[in-house]
């Protein structure tokens, strides 16, 4: 299986052997009928496209409810492993443990991992119903840091010792007495750094660069959160001094307007680097303007090291699981910009040329179908099917 390895040079970049190992999880609920669907449409293109020449090798690693169920655990150190050494891996969607000590099986795993980029492409495919005039306009990828922010967990539950403990701090040591009401508050720490910012940045920029626009807008509320979104925004535009010789086409909007203009004029953006808090609300707004919240791909991103998770968006659909009627495209999505990350842009390209194809002509899961002029429902597997039969050179 070595051979099958990924290998990484110490600038990041990767080189992808012909019959590559791919680590996979699964994932609960749908994720039984969507990874399958997922796997057989890549492995097509891939065959399609390179022949024998070329394949992907499955590697089924274990996370979530059926790893705890059968290993007595949510995320197996083994997973963890596996994903740092193969750098390359892709994931279904996975309950949230309730009531256990992990808060979120992707936040440990993008900490764990340290991907600090939060990939989301957005473009809309003609055929898919959508809320606005002219999805056609919004083709915009949000770089969104997944490491720090008022997400790194860091926070403490009203009227407890540790938030009483906290207050003393602010008030007897920093001189804070802006809590409106100390007694009852929880509270939040907001941790944003230097390098956090600027590697996330650094990795918007260079996409932008390979993608030709050269254009990154810096989403922020610096307006009101001087030193932390602020923080972000100046350190971004350092940057693009220091790496590019101020050569990216650089801007920057307060998260509010962003909303705003990314309704109206969407044209006017491309590349969104953005924090954690903001590019969570900013990814599912422009997913939904293109009608595709359930059929939106992402990917969790460490470019340094050369290690990449790519994931379904959406959760495990416990209402839809086991009935068939799953729409698989956010996973296949995701497998598509697995081989875009890998370099094997061809296979990837006749993926996104079928979905064209399918959705132009009305075929999808119900859950798009019933939305479209022409809409021809079909069952996940069947979706799959079809489009392996649309899947030619
Ligand atoms: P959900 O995304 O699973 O479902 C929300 C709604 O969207 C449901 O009506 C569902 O039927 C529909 N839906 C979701 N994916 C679909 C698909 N591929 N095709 C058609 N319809 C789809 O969110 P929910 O119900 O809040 O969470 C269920 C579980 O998933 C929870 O344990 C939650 O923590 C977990 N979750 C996991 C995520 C991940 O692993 N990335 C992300 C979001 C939730």
């Amino acid at each position: 299986m070595t051979d099958n390895k990924i290998q990484v040079a110490s600038d990041g970049t990767l080189t992808v052997p012909a019959h590559v190992a791919i680590p996979f999880i699964t994932g609960d609920g749908i994720g039984a009928e969507i990874t399958p669907a997922m796997q057989q449409v890549i492995d097509k293109a891939v065959q399609v496209t390179y022949g024998a020449e070329r394949s992907i090798v499955w590697k089924e690693v274990q996370a979530g409810q059926h790893a705890f169920d059968t290993l007595g655990t949510y995320l197996p150190d083994d997973t963890l492993k596996d994903f740092a050494d193969y750098h390359i891996g892709i994931k279904g969607p996975l309950t949230t443990p309730v009531g256990g000590g992990i808060r979120s099986l992707n936040v440990a795993m993008r900490q764990g991992l340290d991907l600090y980029v939060c990939l989301r492409p957005v473009r809309w495919f003609k055929g898919i119903e959508s809320p606005v005039k002219h999805p056609e306009k919004v083709n915009m990828v949000v770089f969104r840091e997944n490491t720090e922010d008022i997400y790194a967990g860091i926070e403490w539950k009203a009227c407890s010792r540790e938030a009483r403990h906290f207050y003393e701090f602010l008030h007897d040591e920093m001189g804070v007495t802006k809590v409106r009401f100390p007694e009852t508050s929880a509270f939040g720490v907001k941790p944003v750094s230097i390098e956090g910012s600027k590697r996330l940045v650094k990795a918007a920029c260079l996409y932008a660069q390979s993608q030709g626009s050269n254009h990154v807008t810096l989403v922020h509320k610096g307006n009101i959160m001087k030193f932390t979104e602020g923080g972000f925004k100046n350190w971004g535009y350092e940057v693009n001094d220091e790496c590019f010789g101020g050569n990216v086409r650089m801007d920057d909007c307060i998260c509010d307007a962003f909303l705003q203009n990314a309704l109206l004029k969407p044209e006017a953006y491309d590349v969104i680097a953005t924090m954690n808090l903001n590019g969570d609300y900013v990814s599912d707004m422009l997913a939904a303007q293109v009608g595709g919240i359930g059929i939106s791909p992402g990917a969790n991103i460490n470019y340094e090291q050369g290690r990449a998770v790519f994931e379904a968006t959406h959760g495990t659909a416990p209402d839809l699981a086991g009935t068939n009627q799953a729409n698989p495209c956010s996973l296949i999505l995701s497998g598509v910009m697995m081989l875009e990350h890998l370099g094997w842009t061809e296979a990837a390209k006749l993926v996104t040329a079928a979905l064209e194809t399918l959705f132009g002509d009305g075929y999808a899961t119900a859950d798009l179908a019933r939305f479209m002029d022409n809409g021809k429902p079909l069952g996940t597997k069947e979706f799959a099917d079809a489009l392996c039969d649309v899947i030619t050179k």
